[in-house]
């Protein structure tokens, strides 16, 4: 009598063991507790067991029967419980970060940059990579034979046709397009035939800047390239120009501001000289605007070119140009 009872509740223990689903667990409560299911068909078989047996045999199969219910019950309750998690799952959980893009640091500072001269007045201009050899060079007064064409190793795609090597070509198509008053800049990728290394990529990036109207000055020059030093670095900072030489421009000169590092004290990274080169200025040569259509006895007019990589080095405190364009996600997720 005892060995039926006990053998229903073994069995049923360790059946529960390996239920999966709340569909296996109702195939296990109807073997168990189904009206065909051992528990009754046990109870049917009342007839087999010695008469006066058969009350405690009753109570016995009856407390069973107690007992598997209420294991259902909590088997059940687990059951559903685990079942409706999965459909709705615990919103007060903490969340998982999506992984999301940001913007590069060279178009962050290229957006500075472009929000600064636009306070300023300036339009901002766009002109093409793959250039001509007139608007690369010879518009600018840098005729085949001369020698500043070895200032910038070209890349050529045919005798004529060639990756721009600087931004300056955008001066001449703004002034072929727009008549004076001009007040522009044009961000933009420039090419050169250089070996990589911690301040040399084959390709960069500049801002070029031009203004053309009546009465035009050097001064303008200066303070316009002081105003932007002051918005991107602080008021601190200060700018000083150098003669220099540029076909494009005369006078030329290139311009530099105080180390935002030490402050103009000299340290390691300006080489103790309390300075930072920023690039090059000056006033629009003549020949410029011939080339362009626009009368040099009428209009003067300055330019500037700018290095953006330069600038975000600086900002950042970047010692290598490279890490701009490795795509290592590990960089671009500090800015
Ligand atoms: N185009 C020059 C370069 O790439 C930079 C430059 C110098 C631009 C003087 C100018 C300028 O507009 O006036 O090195």
């Amino acid at each position: 009598m005892n060995e039926i009872i006990e053998k229903i509740r073994n069995e049923f223990l360790q059946e529960s063991k390996s239920l999966k689903s709340l569909q296996d667990l109702e195939q296990f409560r109807v073997k168990f507790l189904g009206r065909k299911g051992l528990i009754s068909s046990a109870f049917d078989r009342m007839g087999e067991i010695p008469k006066e047996e058969r009350p405690l045999f009753g109570k016995a199969l009856n407390e069973l029967k107690k007992e598997l219910e209420n294991r259902y019950q909590t088997l059940l309750h687990s059951f559903k419980q685990s079942d409706e998690k999965k459909q709705h799952p615990d919103l007060t959980l903490p969340g998982r970060m999506p992984f999301a893009g940001g913007r590069h640091p060279l178009l962050k500072v290229a957006d500075e940059i472009k929000d600064i001269f636009r306070s300023l007045g300036f339009s901002i201009e766009d002109g093409p990579e793959i250039e001509n050899d007139f608007y690369n060079f010879e518009a600018l007064n840098i005729p085949k034979t001369h020698p500043a064409r070895d200032m910038q190793d070209t890349l050529y795609i045919t005798e004529d046709i060639l990756l721009r090597t600087h931004t300056s070509p955008v001066q001449i198509r703004v002034m072929q397009r727009q008549k004076p008053p001009i007040q522009m800049i044009a961000p933009g990728r420039v090419y050169r035939r250089d070996t990589p290394d911690a301040s040399h990529s084959p390709f960069f990036h500049q801002v070029e800047g031009l203004v053309v109207d009546k009465g035009i000055t050097f001064a303008d020059l200066k303070g316009v390239i002081q105003a932007f030093a002051h918005r991107m670095f602080g008021k601190d900072i200060q700018v000083r120009f150098r003669p220099s030489f540029f076909p494009f421009t005369e006078p030329s000169a290139e311009y530099d501001f105080t180390c935002v590092f030490c402050g103009g004290k000299g340290c390691r990274v300006c080489k103790n000289t309390g300075w930072m080169e920023i690039s090059g200025a000056g006033m629009v040569h003549p020949n410029v605007f011939k080339a362009a259509g626009v009368d040099p006895e009428k209009y003067t007019g300055y330019a500037f070119g700018m290095g953006i990589d330069r600038i975000a080095m600086i900002k950042y405190g970047i010692d290598d140009i490279r890490i701009f364009f490795e795509n290592d996600i590990r960089f671009l997720n500090q800015f």
